[in-house]
């Protein structure tokens, strides 16, 4: 009989039993309701809601279902609907009746909400990690190619010449602000539901506060009907993947046109590029292809469960089922991206003399040359127009602004020195961009190490947080 069949007369149609069942895809929150289930057996022993005794049965039969369930020794069946059910279901076999003590003032709509928040609560902590370990990655590429002459693009046309580190560090700088974007849903995310019972609390006395603790939650969350239907905390964890997935896709799409024959800026390691099964000569940058194709499945994935959430009147509605799949999907997906995008950002060659000499080509230097009128005290728009002129004057002999001699310079404008060849030269143009955030070795060298140090107080943050819940746990027991 099913653990909600007393009202029924019938059993549940075959194609209902299937199309309902949630097993297939929700026994990977096994762990999270065993722990979940563990906090409130406990409390409710601590209570009196059931016996002491019977709260350490309950807790050690959970505990031995979840070696088995790790083992692959426990049977999870369809017919009994979901993880909850399953988990019930075993501890009651392996116990007997005390085990039906567990459910006592819970819900499964809380139950879920709770599973939900403490599987993302952990993913979110090591999407964080694997974002800080590609940061690291991209800082180290920075540092090594601090004084990597690249050209810079706007609209994809060359623009101004730049540093290959500060592109690296543009990178760094979105990853360092997805991993906050997560952080801040984190401390969002971290309140249990666990005491909301259906939709309406319960008439038990339940210590919501201490079960939270237990989890590690900072507190209990403030409204029972939102408890059981929010599910914010998941969209936050999706958009946050989404903007990830936007990011590694732009990277992704860079490394494909670098490792292009027509950029030739890069070459991919072996180890990771694939072939063609008809064209010999073929080494394809497939992995950065699948990162940005993969970008759409996260964006799917966020929009599904938006989709899902329009219009739920309040408070649990089945809908709400379907936000597991979405979020499963995105944590791999986003996960499996983040790992390999490193190895295959430090195991590229970069090939700097093709990129210095396409940072040279391009008249790239001619804001410069405005910028040099400019100090000279030419009005700029004045000086924009007569490096323009020049420009045009360059592309009609096939020569760069460089090879003009002074005389053809002081054409031009009379204020042109023979200093003008420093001021054109790419490395002088470069180094003097050197202002906070900007492309010069030694800007980079500081955007370097201030992210070095975001990441490492956050670090030191993060593990005296730690070490103080610990305390604050001890001080419970
Ligand atoms: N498997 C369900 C889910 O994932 C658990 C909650 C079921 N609650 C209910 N009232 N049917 O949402």
């Amino acid at each position: 009989m099913k653990l909600w069949g007393g009202r029924f007369e019938k059993d549940t149609d075959a194609l209902v039993e299937d199309f309902h069942s949630s097993i297939a895809f929700d026994r990977r929150l096994y762990k999270q309701d065993i722990a979940g289930s563990i906090a409130h057996a406990a409390m409710l022993g601590r209570v009196g809601i059931i016996s002491p005794a019977e709260a350490a049965q309950i807790v050690a039969g959970l505990e031995s279902v979840r070696a088995d369930i790790e083992a692959g020794q426990a049977a999870l069946e369809t017919g009994t609907e979901d993880i909850h059910m399953n988990v019930e279901k075993l501890l009651t076999e392996r116990i007997g009746a005390v085990g039906k003590k567990l459910h006592t003032g819970r819900s499964r709509n809380d139950q879920v909400a709770l599973d939900l928040r403490l599987f993302l609560r952990e993913e979110t902590d090591k999407t964080r990690a694997l974002l800080a370990s590609l940061i690291h990655g991209l800082l180290e590429l920075a540092e090594t190619h601090a004084e990597t002459w690249a050209p810079g693009y706007t609209h994809l046309q060359k623009a101004q010449p730049i540093t290959l580190g500060h592109h690296f560090m543009a990178y760094a700088a979105m990853f360092l602000r997805d991993r906050g974007r997560l952080g801040d849903a984190r401390r969002r995310l971290n309140y249990s539901p666990l005491g909301s019972g259906a939709l309406a609390g319960t008439t038990f006395p339940l210590r919501r506060e201490e079960a939270a603790r237990e989890l590690g939650f900072a507190g209990v969350t403030p409204n029972s009907l939102d408890g059981v239907s929010d599910r914010d905390f998941a969209l936050e964890f999706l958009s946050a993947a989404a903007i990830i997935m936007m990011h590694l896709s732009r990277l992704a799409e860079e490394i494909i046109l670098w490792s292009s024959g027509e950029f030739g800026f890069i070459t991919l390691d072996d180890a990771y590029a694939t072939g063609s099964s008809i064209m010999p000569q073929k080494k394809n940058p497939d992995v950065a292809e699948l990162v940005r194709g993969k970008t759409g499945r996260v964006y799917g994935d966020l929009v599904a469960l938006l989709t899902v959430m329009k219009g739920l009147p309040l408070a649990y509605n089945k809908d709400l089922q379907e936000d597991k799949e979405s979020v499963f999907d995105a944590v791999d997906t986003v996960q499996k991206c983040l790992l390999i995008m490193k190895p295959l950002l430090e195991t590229m060659t970069v090939h700097r003399e093709r990129l210095a000499a396409e940072a040279k080509k391009g008249f790239m230097n001619a804001t410069d040359l405005a910028d040099y009128l400019a100090k000279k005290h030419v009005p700029f728009r004045e000086a924009h127009a007569v490096a323009g002129r020049l420009v045009l004057l360059c592309g009609r002999k096939g020569c760069a602004l460089e090879d003009l001699s002074l005389a053809e310079f002081q054409a031009a404008s009379p204020v042109i020195e023979a200093d003008v060849y420093e001021a054109l030269s790419l490395e002088a143009g470069v180094r003097a961009r050197d202002l906070p955030g900007g492309p010069a070795p030694a800007a980079v060298r500081a955007a370097v190490r201030a992210a070095r140090d975001e990441l490492r107080s956050e670090a030191e943050a993060a593990t005296e947080n730690g070490a103080r819940i610990a305390a604050d746990s001890e001080d419970m027991v």
